[in-house]
């Protein structure tokens, strides 16, 4: 994929601003970035604190030919495209929380949102707009107190341009490896290695009410196989639930 970018100093969400791009036909490899966000978001409406200058904002514009189901595999993808970005770069171990954010020492430091609209005569994805959110050291005032709990940085105090500048360019690289062949799930043993929700309880939770459980495994579907306190086996889709691992 060729890469093109869009740097700015403040937009309300990097994916607002791609996701107009691409509805303004935009090509794939369109790559926003920016140093502060006003209303940056993740899954389920969340706000994603987004301070100037402490964090890596971006999304990216993509225009994959598959079906909707299979949209999934390019978060998954993408969190372990960054998640071992992470690593190289840190010199630290970032794990996988299913379904797609990264933690660093038991705090959550990225958040990956994918948004995705359909090509109605086709029945496959129109665009997909691939959100990216990474805090790179601590806020300056500390993260809010609604998040000072499980929110942490890649970096901790400082990190430079090039370390910041390095971890773009290497999420965007190991990211098209994936993407190339999408399908073929090659980067789903890596996921799995990364996930450190397998073997521990976990609180389901479902239409607001949460239930315990064991997480089993993850399968090649990135659905999570849990027990419940009954013994009886779970196959949960990221889409119907939402999981706290630290009960
Ligand atoms: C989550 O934690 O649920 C996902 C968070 C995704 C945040 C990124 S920051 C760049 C892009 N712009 C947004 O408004 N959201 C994503």
């Amino acid at each position: 994929m060729e890469f093109k970018f869009n740097f700015f100093q403040e937009l309300d969400s990097t994916n607002i601003y791609a996701k107009n791009m691409a509805k303004n036909g935009a090509c794939e490899g369109l790559c926003i970035i920016a140093d502060s966000q006003t209303n940056g978001y993740g899954r389920m409406g969340r706000n994603f604190h987004s301070p100037e200058s402490t964090g890596l904002y971006m999304s990216l514009v993509l225009r994959p030919k598959i079906k909707p189901q299979d949209a999934l595999l390019i978060t998954t993808a993408a969190a372990v495209a960054v998640s071992n970005a992470i690593d190289k770069i840190s010199g630290k171990a970032s794990f996988i929380k299913w379904v797609n954010d990264i933690f660093i020492d038991g705090k959550k430091v990225c958040g990956i949102l994918c948004e995705s609209a359909i090509d109605i005569q086709s029945g496959l994805l129109d665009y997909c707009i691939l959100g990216i959110g990474i805090n790179l050291t601590d806020p300056k005032n500390g993260f809010p107190e609604d998040i000072k709990d499980i929110a942490g940085s890649v970096f901790g105090n400082e990190c430079t341009n090039n370390a910041k500048e390095e971890l773009i360019s290497l999420i965007l690289s190991n990211f098209d490896s994936c993407y190339r062949d999408l399908t073929s799930k090659n980067f789903y043993p890596s996921y799995k290695q990364k996930c450190f929700i397998i073997g521990k309880k976990v609180a389901i939770i479902k239409n607001g009410i949460p239930e315990e459980h064991t997480v089993c495994d993850v399968n090649n579907d990135f659905k999570l196989i849990t027990k419940n306190q009954n013994g009886d086996i779970c196959t949960l889709d990221s889409g119907e639930v939402s999981l706290k691992w630290n009960i």
